[in-house]
């Protein structure tokens, strides 16, 4: 061991601005993934969607967002696109990203959350039973996506369905 020290680094969860897209690819990692990153942000601007970052250091090390007008029923919000940045993975990023969002989508007068985890998922799906969510089904349902190369991409998860309430100030 050369040198240890230890960084006391400040977080702060804002919604996205538009310097931070290109930015969330994270170094390839995020790329083939780059026309829904804009189109998610467009949905933001537009007031459709809430896209949040967690900054650290003057970079974007964490996302979630939440999708306002996916149900019929105005009444729920859509969490998805959850994700840390893996070396600020397991510091306790994911659970305030989540909190901030669900603050978001209760402060649009929407009671409800709602959000689908993959079965193979178990990380995932931890972390939302810690936070309150229940399974309330599951679904199939296959999407795709266009990679900046033009490429189609078909995804075919079967994935759990899970809900919380939410209430004033979280938990
Ligand atoms: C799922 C994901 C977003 C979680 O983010 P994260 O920042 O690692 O999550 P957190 O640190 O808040 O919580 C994860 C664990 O760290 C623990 N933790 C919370 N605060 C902590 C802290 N200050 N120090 C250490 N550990 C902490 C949590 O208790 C939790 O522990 P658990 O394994 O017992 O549940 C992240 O793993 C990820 O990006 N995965 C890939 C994308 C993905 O799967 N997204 C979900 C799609 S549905």
């Amino acid at each position: 061991m050369l040198q240890e020290f230890t960084l006391t680094i400040p977080v702060t969860i804002r919604p996205a601005q538009a310097d931070d897209i290109p930015k969330l690819e994270w170094f390839g990692m995020i790329t083939p993934f780059r026309k829904i990153l804009e189109k998610d942000f467009a949905a933001a601007q537009a007031g459709k969607l809430v896209y949040l970052v967690a900054e650290a250091n003057h970079f974007p090390v964490g996302q979630v967002e939440a999708d306002l007008v996916r149900f019929q029923d105005t009444s729920v919000g859509y969490i998805m696109a959850l994700r840390v940045l893996p070396p600020f993975q397991n510091l306790g990023i994911g659970a305030r990203l989540m909190t901030a969002v669900e603050q978001a989508i209760f402060h649009q007068g929407i009671l409800t959350a709602q959000l689908n985890v993959e079965k193979s998922n178990h990380l995932a799906q931890q972390l939302y039973e810690k936070l309150g969510y229940q399974m309330i089904g599951e679904e199939t349902t296959p999407w795709s996506y266009t990679t900046p190369e033009g490429e189609v991409k078909t995804v075919n998860e079967s994935e759990w369905i899970m809900q919380k309430s939410l209430k004033k100030g979280g938990a």
